[in-house]
């Protein structure tokens, strides 16, 4: 059982099930309607709570009714909250996702008004608790900071940076990590037709660093130290129910691995499977 710190945000989740995603100015009806807390930080950190780690989310929480559901989410999934900065005169965060019982996609329009985290909050944080941290790759600047105060005083603190979304100038973050874990919507946005061309650049140009990068229905991929490739199938799921999260999923897994010492095959093939019974149930109970 490990200590872990995530740096992100939660976001109240509207999600709506439909039959076929509708087109331009439709109306439809959806078949079932769903309120959940999610927002990757957090979605990650619950599932490394089920895996029995003890779990802290430093983030900014607006002090509005959606937020009372998201404290009482996290506190039911034993996720801490001592690092939390509560904003006033703001909105939770919101995500209306659409998902298609035909393919399981889900479409995210969301919406926040919220500042983000900034380093001097981050820097209220005792991280001498703490046996791994976990980023976000957002709020270039100020995470930016944050990672450069680890290396300052807590050089040793193994740390993990999710880098899902092609925001501006988020390769500033990469030479501070010890895994990057890219999405497939971050690998094409930078011109890469699949993962293990990513890979093998990024190996380049970050050598010390592992290199993990997931690829839907064709699974993960990570590159090591030596520059070797690692490639595990995606399970075999006889119907896609729900993919929101599953890459916060995949990450809690790796993580989970790297906590636990397992190889790197077992490693990916862990987080793989647990992603794969993600995708096959709604929400994120039941996966430890
Ligand atoms: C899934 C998710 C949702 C949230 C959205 C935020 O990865 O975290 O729970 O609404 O992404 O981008």
């Amino acid at each position: 059982m490990s200590n872990i710190l995530s740096i992100g945000v939660a976001v109240l989740d509207i999600s709506s099930r439909v039959c076929g995603y509708p087109e331009e100015d439709d109306e439809v009806r959806a078949l079932e309607q769903r309120v959940s807390r999610g927002g990757n930080a957090t979605n990650t950190l619950v599932v490394l709570s089920q895996l029995d780690h003890h779990c802290s989310w430093a983030g900014v929480i607006a002090d509005d009714l959606n937020s009372v559901f998201i404290r009482e989410d996290l506190g039911i999934n034993h996720v801490g909250m001592e690092y939390v900065s509560v904003c006033n005169n703001h909105k939770t965060p919101v995500s209306h996702i659409t998902i298609n019982s035909e393919t399981g996609s889900r479409t995210i329009v969301h919406y926040s008004d919220l500042p983000e985290l900034t380093l001097a909050d981050f820097k209220r944080i005792d991280l001498g608790r703490f046996d791994w941290v976990h980023f976000e790759g957002r709020n270039i600047g100020q995470t930016e900071n944050m990672l450069m105060h680890i290396k300052d005083g807590f050089d040793s603190l193994p740390i993990s940076l999710e880098v899902e979304k092609p925001r501006g100038d988020i390769d500033r973050l990469f030479c501070f990590a010890d895994i990057l874990l890219f999405s497939r919507v971050y690998a094409r946005s930078a011109g890469f037709a699949d993962a293990q061309s990513l890979l093998e650049s990024m190996h380049r140009d970050y050598p010390e660093t592992l290199h993990y990068c997931t690829w839907g229905g064709q699974g993960a991929y990570l590159m090591n130290r030596e520059g070797k490739m690692v490639h595990s199938p995606a399970s075999n799921i006889p119907e896609i129910v729900d993919t929101v999260g599953a890459g916060d999923t995949f990450n809690a897994g790796i993580i989970h691995a790297h906590l636990a010492s397992k190889g790197e095959r077992e490693g990916l093939a862990l987080a793989c499977k647990l992603a794969g019974r993600k995708c096959m149930q709604t929400g994120f109970d039941g996966l430890g």
